[in-house]
């Protein structure tokens, strides 16, 4: 099946123009995931998924993953979990606030951060809660050559302290979740030979090099990366679905009220390969 896809950016977002039963019933896996590795960021418009229904196209995509463990609620369990502000239906607020911040779902947890991220909106917030993504591909393949060589080699760790910095001191943080830390190349090549930047809020500090200039050269990557070329900013209508590359784009929303009602359901495709 050919897939109808608007491009939005060179560099990041296409638009599918699909309805429910073809993204459930017709094309293929490879298809989606071809289009994802391709555009970074893929927009739905108004397909009003159930539940059951998210779950399963995250499932024609590979297998799914949890990687939050928190009660989502809701008819499908733990497997979608709820982002929003309001405490009824998200116990954990700080995570959630957390999203304002640029980065990558999962990779402070042990497992291959996952592949991709697939978010429905149920409630849009009357002011903010745009969801902006920007390509770490394009932004690693735009440095000049003797930027990316001196990138090569580098680790950084990653940590959940870190990603909520802005948000919750360290000693208010739960210490099971404080202990949440990965170590990452700074440059991730991929199987296909392609490179991205594994940068955002998550990354702590650079191994080997001390606090204040690594954390700079992170904080230059990033505003690097941020930069309009690289970024669309999607303004959502109830019912669309987003699904973005994890392992290519970073992503945050603009920030919303806590009394906006703003609420989105997230589920999660497991990775395909590990950091290396
Ligand atoms: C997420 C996330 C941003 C948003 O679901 O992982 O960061 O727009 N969401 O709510
Ligand atoms: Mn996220």
């Amino acid at each position: 099946m050919a897939l109808n896809v608007e491009i939005i950016k060179p560099d990041i977002g296409a638009i599918v123009h699909a309805g429910r039963p073809e993204i459930l019933d017709k094309g293929d896996a490879q298809e989606y995931l071809d289009l994802l590795e391709r555009h970074g960021a893929l927009i739905f418009p108004g397909l009003d998924l159930s539940d059951e229904e998210q779950l399963a196209f995250t499932d024609k995509l590979g297998s799914r993953i949890n990687f939050t463990k928190t009660v989502a609620g809701g008819s499908a369990g733990n497997d979608v979990y709820n982002i929003t502000l309001d405490k009824k239906l998200n116990a954990e607020p700080e995570y959630v606030y957390g999203t304002f911040f640029w980065h990558l779902d999962g990779v402070t947890s042990p497992n291959p951060p996952p592949k991709a991220s697939i978010l429905s909106c149920r409630h849009t917030a009357p002011k903010g809660g745009q969801t902006e993504f920007c390509s770490t591909y394009s932004a690693y393949e735009a440095l000049p050559e003797d930027e990316q060589e001196e990138l090569k080699g580098l680790r950084v760790v990653h940590s959940v302290v870190a990603a909520v910095r802005e948000v919750v001191k360290e000693e208010d943080i739960d210490p099971v979740k404080a202990a949440f830390r990965q170590e990452h190349p700074l440059v991730w090549t991929h199987k296909s030979g392609r490179k991205s930047l594994l940068i955002g809020y998550t990354a702590d500090y650079v191994v080997g090099m001390s606090k204040p200039a690594g954390r700079a050269l992170l904080a230059r990557l990033l505003e690097w990366t941020a930069q309009p070329r690289f970024t669309y900013r999607h303004q959502w209508r109830e019912g669309d679905l987003a699904v973005w590359d994890n392992t290519g784009a970073l992503h945050r929303v603009i920030p919303y009220d806590e009394a906006s009602g703003r609420l989105m359901r997230r589920t999660s495709l497991a990775g395909f390969e590990e950091v290396a």
